[in-house]
């Protein structure tokens, strides 16, 4: 029988969101019901609000969630009631090109539950963000966005993997393919472009230039790791990368911001034959020129990250054992702690830059 919980609805373009009560289907073949106990509040949430993302409202926010399975439905053998899992939005399908050429992080056919959640009041069809929608005491998912990992972290730590802070260390430490004694800059220093820098550090990086136009982002940002920092507001960060690695430039610059500027110095500030790692998501309108020459001579690797090219199976479990190890400050990413009614005023101290993450405490 379909269980009424309560979660954040953006009804409309641009209008506040607020909570409803939501009713969550019986898991069916695939699927699985998950008592959530931790979401953060992600840009991307944001931006389904605002229309951005598109026009299917009314929309069941929150993606970046941690919680522990409650029922699941015919055929699910990889989870259980009773595992506690990070919820991922790319639930790799096991059959297309991508998947069967043995690289599933690139899986090409990624899918979600096939059931919907509805609003109990009208009955409407609500549209999860990325298919998760965790801003919710439980939510439906495809099982294969399930992965359990080990119980012992905190959910709201455990939860940030799911999305932008996975998306930063994997942009370091599977695109960028960062490796012991490397050099490394990151443009754009907020959740994602912090969490590039922890992974770079992870990955045995020598020297970690942190950049951004704002100075209490570089300070944040030491303390994740960063060796130097460049505000690109005051200099030239392609000069001053290049003066902080010998004149030459980093092997690898992560940019974490998404606009063709810092793209540019992205592309300027690398060392010849070094790589360029876009996580930062770009806008529609925004377009990129650059000397076909430059591409050329500067050799190397343009490469996109899509969600740090993680594999669920693979990374979280395994980073969630180096924070409990003391190997990695997951938790240094989470600003605080609110609650469910308290996702509109997060996104206001998002916009303003006050905090890294906010997570919502279930
Ligand atoms: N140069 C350098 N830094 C910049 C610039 C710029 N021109 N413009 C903005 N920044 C900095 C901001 O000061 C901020 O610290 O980039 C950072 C962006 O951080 P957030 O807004 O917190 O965004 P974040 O969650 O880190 O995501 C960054 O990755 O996944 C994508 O959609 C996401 O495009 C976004 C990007
Ligand atoms: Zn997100
Ligand atoms: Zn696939």
């Amino acid at each position: 029988m379909a269980q009424e919980v309560r979660g954040v609805i953006a009804p409309g373009k641009n209008e506040p969101v607020r909570v409803e009560t939501v009713l969550v289907p019986d898991p069916g073949p695939g699927e699985a019901v998950v008592k959530i106990q931790a979401c953060g509040v992600c840009h991307t949430d944001l931006h389904y609000k605002q229309g951005g993302i598109n026009d299917d409202f009314p929309f069941l926010l929150g993606h970046e969630a941690a919680g522990v399975v409650e029922s699941v439905g015919a055929g699910v053998t990889d989870v259980a009631p009773g595992d506690f899992v990070i919820l991922n939005w790319r639930a790799v399908c096991g059959q297309c090109r991508a998947c069967l050429r043995g690289r599933p992080w690139y899986c090409f056919d990624t899918h979600n539950a096939q059931q919907k959640m509805t609003l109990a009041s009208t009955g409407q069809e609500l549209s999860p963000a990325l298919g998760i929608g965790a801003f919710a005491e439980k939510t439906l998912v495809a099982a294969g966005q399930c992965t359990k990992v080990d119980p012992s972290v905190s959910a709201a730590v455990a939860g940030l993997l799911g999305c932008g802070v996975m998306a930063g260390i994997g942009a370091a430490i599977n695109t960028g393919n960062v490796g012991r004694g490397d050099t490394v800059a990151v443009i754009g220093c907020g959740g994602v472009g912090d969490a590039a820098i922890a992974g770079a550090g992870l990955a045995g990086a020598a020297k970690i230039i942190a950049v951004d136009i704002d100075d209490r982002k570089l300070a944040t940002a030491r303390t994740m790791g960063a060796t130097h920092t460049v505000n690109s507001k005051e200099t030239d960060p392609v000069e001053a990368i290049r003066e902080l690695t010998g004149g030459f430039g980093a092997d690898v610059v992560i940019e974490a911001v998404g606009r063709p500027e810092t793209y540019k110095q992205a592309f300027y500030a690398r060392d010849l034959a070094g790589t360029v790692v876009l996580v930062g998501v770009p806008t529609p309108e925004m377009k990129l020129e650059l000397p076909l020459l430059d591409v050329f001579g500067r050799g190397g690797a343009l490469k996109s990250s899509w969600y740090g090219d993680c594999l669920p199976s693979r990374d979280f479990p395994m980073l969630i054992d180096l924070h409990l190890q003391g190997r990695l400050d997951l938790g240094a990413f989470v600003s605080e702690t609110i609650q469910l009614d308290e996702v509109e005023k997060a996104f206001e101290r998002m916009h303003h830059g006050d905090v890294l993450r906010s997570v919502v405490v279930l």
